[in-house]
């Protein structure tokens, strides 16, 4: 972020020095995408980085030990080249086993992304919520803590769908998706104990908005869904709130860990979002 430095009482005011320093964003592959999509409605002119471990997808059949050390090595990478103002890990999995560490790592603000479940609480009507993260995440201490936290009073129904990952990056390639491994999720939770009172559903996988439209019809019934993307980019307007803006966009970065050629099914809409730049780290 831009520093203030008084000089001989001409002020320079840092407000007014524009910042070309981009933010960062990081998942494993397109999911983030949806953090990022709220992000630019608040800041619309602010530089991206997007970066993409395609190379370790999916995080959420890893370890926490893998993940814990694959994590803050790859961001101390990417931060060294791109040197963002601000890092946000607009990835699920990565945030709630890796956030703390990536903080102590990197000495720029990191923006975590981890499961609604505080506004989910306060949505629900049923009492029962209904929660959608991949295998890693749903068995995270972070999200017990959440729960007791912000939701001791209510059920929170876990089910771990890695398939709708892959179906997530299928459906952003332009591919026919295949509505059986939706419905297999939408019932990993129906199923269970309470299942039929669920309510509202927290998106707790970054890639898992990309898809509410066909959850929603496989639900059948009206479902309240809630992730943190909005939460999310609200947080980074306000960190950055004293930041000057290009007047006009620049092009933005894809970076992935992976080979760029694989990138080329995503271009058309990676431009909707600015990011005409492919990179491979
Ligand atoms: N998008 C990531 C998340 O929010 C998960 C993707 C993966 O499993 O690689 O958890």
């Amino acid at each position: 972020m831009p520093q203030r430095t008084d000089f001989k009482g001409a002020a320079m005011i840092a407000d007014e020095i524009e910042t070309t320093a981009p933010l960062l964003f990081f998942d494993t592959g397109i999911g983030g995408l949806s953090v990022l999509k709220e992000a630019q409605k608040l800041l619309p002119v602010a530089p991206v980085i997007y970066a993409a471990d395609y190379a370790g997808m999916p995080y959420g059949m890893k370890s926490e030990a893998e993940l814990s050390t694959r994590i803050p090595l790859l961001l101390g990478r990417l931060v060294e080249r791109y040197k963002p103002q601000l890092v946000t890990i607009a990835c699920n999995t990565a945030s709630t086993i890796a956030l703390d560490v990536v903080r102590s790592v990197l000495d720029i603000p990191v923006v975590g992304t981890v499961p609604a479940i505080k506004p989910a609480s306060l949505m629900t009507e049923t009492g029962v919520i209904g929660l959608l993260g991949t295998p890693a995440t749903i068995r995270q201490p972070y999200v017990d803590r959440l729960h007791s936290e912000f939701a001791a009073d209510k059920k929170l129904l876990r089910f771990g769908a890695p398939e709708l990952v892959h179906a997530a990056e299928a459906k952003l390639r332009g591919d026919l998706l295949d509505p059986a491994i939706i419905d297999l999720a939408v019932s990993g939770l129906l199923e269970q104990e309470y299942g039929k009172e669920i309510d509202t559903v927290i998106l707790a996988c970054t890639h898992f908005p990309l898809l509410q439209e066909e959850l929603q019809k496989s639900f059948v019934r009206d479902i309240k869904f809630i992730d943190g993307s909005q939460g999310i980019a609200r947080r980074i307007a306000y960190l950055t709130h004293d930041v000057t803006w290009p007047k006009s966009p620049e092009n933005g970065v894809f970076v992935t860990t992976d080979r760029i050629e694989k990138l080329l099914p995503y271009r058309s809409k990676l431009e909707e979002f600015g990011l005409t730049r492919l990179e491979a780290l």
